[in-house]
């Protein structure tokens, strides 16, 4: 019998449902020292189904309690993917005085009746007793367009200076942008987007934030997923914008040519952030996945898990203001022993190894371009199957090859060189690298580029191998950190 998380391929230190299948995080809000994060779920089977939102919560976003179901499908429909509030005011006067709870804003995902034609609505659920058990509001839907098919995925966050609930919706290939004082009726202020960034997919999850810009002036954040449109080879993946936002409109600080992406890897998709963090933060979490294969990925008991939380944060660079990110601080509370190794210099043809018997790992190393034309780490999982993290200094690419990472037969979409276009200042590559029994994350240079993807090996971590191709490298303050499982406490 399989022990639940002792399973093939099961993430030991990302969340993934106990069983069945599950992809966007939904509903993301912090209350009452609480993090919760709900879900796109199917309780009935491994495959995208019936859409209800699966429950848990946590301390610090890394170890997680699971939760019953918190909403089931209704006579409006599934529940697709949605934001959750803290009604701190009592906007909506579902609670009491003195006595905030949550409200969940989702898209029920019926039919027209006696029809099979789409029909995609908002609707409202609230919650008194910190998300265990939820009302759906007897007036759902709030917010319908008849003349919009694709119609989904409410984000809504208070917003400050104009005294108003803002709500940021898929709208087909745009950001429909409506405003509420109750959260109960909603007004049309803005649509955004139609020439701009990338349309190679239906938009959808959309998120909008403000940050501060290498922690100064604030600018404006709009996240947009893009789905898999069947043809292009990367499938399913997020975008963003950064611009400016004054409670109505949207204003891209770009031109429309311009396209920036969240993470150059396949596997982080639906993304968006935590609402109501208190300390300052901005937190973003994704699904590890891509609609591209997600259906077919060689799990048994569940599908999919999510990827580790980040923060976010606007820095400038060498081509202008980008989104960085990073594990929060909170992996801390997985960290075992950190083993540091002497700085090398590493040349061509004589690559260094480092043993590893563990396949839970952090490791973060500073490279040096001297000479070389390609360099990087190898991450032999066993004799036939490896990982190649490396970068090629001619094309200044970075990139994560997994087309031998082990199986790959069940998607001909999977097998990929995942690449990023990165310019090194001084010639250095700063890597940090989470590696899970199924996944890699890669952040270079401090967040500036992420790379998330899949990969299935068949046996756990062997070695470590450092390269540098035609020519000397340097690699300083190496650190390799053993992980521990969040499930076995
Ligand atoms: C994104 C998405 C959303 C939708 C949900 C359905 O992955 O397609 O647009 O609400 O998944 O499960």
């Amino acid at each position: 019998m399989m022990q639940t998380y002792k399973e093939q391929y099961r993430p030991q230190f990302h969340f993934s449902p106990e069983e069945k299948w599950m992809n966007d995080p939904n509903g993301m809000v912090f209350f009452n020292d609480e993090y919760h994060l709900f879900y796109q779920y199917h309780p009935f089977g491994t495959t995208w189904g019936p859409m209800h939102w699966g429950h848990a919560v946590s301390k610090d976003m890394i170890h997680w309690e699971h939760l019953p179901i918190a909403l089931y499908p209704d006579d409006l429909g599934a529940i697709f993917s949605g934001s959750a509030v803290v009604d701190w005011n009592n906007t909506t006067g579902f609670f009491e005085k003195d006595k905030p709870g949550l409200v969940a804003i989702y898209t029920s995902a019926g039919t027209y009746p006696d029809s099979e034609r789409p029909l995609q609505q908002q609707s409202l659920a609230y919650s008194k007793d910190n998300g265990r058990t939820w009302v759906k509001y007897e007036g759902n839907p709030v917010l319908s367009d008849v003349n919009i098919t694709d119609y989904r995925d409410p984000k809504v966050f208070w917003h400050e200076e104009t005294q108003k609930w803002v709500m940021v919706l898929a709208t087909g290939q745009t950001i429909t942008i409506y405003t509420s004082l109750n959260l109960k009726e909603w007004e049309f202020a803005s649509e955004f987007g139609h020439t701009a960034g990338s349309h190679d997919g239906v938009w959808e999850c959309p998120d909008l934030f403000k940050l501060p810009v290498d922690g100064g002036q604030e600018k404006w954040v709009m996240i947009v997923s893009i789905g898999d449109n069947g043809q292009s080879a990367k499938g399913s993946r997020t975008q963003y914008f950064i611009g400016q936002f004054d409670g109505t409109t949207f204003v891209n600080d770009h031109d429309d040519s311009t396209i920036l992406w969240l993470d150059y890897g396949r596997d982080n998709y639906a993304g968006v952030s935590w609402s109501d963090i208190q300390d300052g933060r901005r937190i973003y979490l994704g699904w590890m996945s891509n609609w591209r294969y997600a259906n077919q990925v060689p799990t048994e008991a569940w599908r999919s898990a999510m990827t580790l939380p980040r923060e976010l944060s606007l820095t400038s660079t060498e081509n202008g203001v980008r989104l960085f990110q990073k594990p929060v601080a909170e992996v801390h509370t997985i960290r075992k022993e950190t083993e540091s190794y002497p700085d090398i210099a590493i040349e061509s043809g004589s690559n260094v190894s480092v043993p590893v018997n563990n396949s839970l790992l952090e490791l973060t190393i500073e490279f040096e371009k001297v000479t070389s034309s390609q360099f990087g780490i190898i991450i032999q999982h066993s004799d036939e199957e490896k990982t190649v993290i490396g970068y090629n200094g001619i094309e200044e690419k970075l990139f994560v090859d997994r087309t031998l990472s082990g199986d790959n037969s069940f998607s001909t979409s999977f097998p990929a060189v995942q690449e990023a276009a990165l310019t090194l200042a001084n010639q250095r590559l700063k890597l940090q690298l989470f590696l899970d029994t199924s996944s890699i994350e890669v952040f270079a240079n401090d967040g500036e580029v992420a790379v998330t993807s899949l990969l299935f090996p068949h046996k756990a971590g062997k070695e470590l191998i450092l390269f540098s191709n035609e020519g000397t490298t340097n690699a300083a303050n190496i650190k390799l950190t053993e992980l521990d499982s969040i499930w076995s406490r």
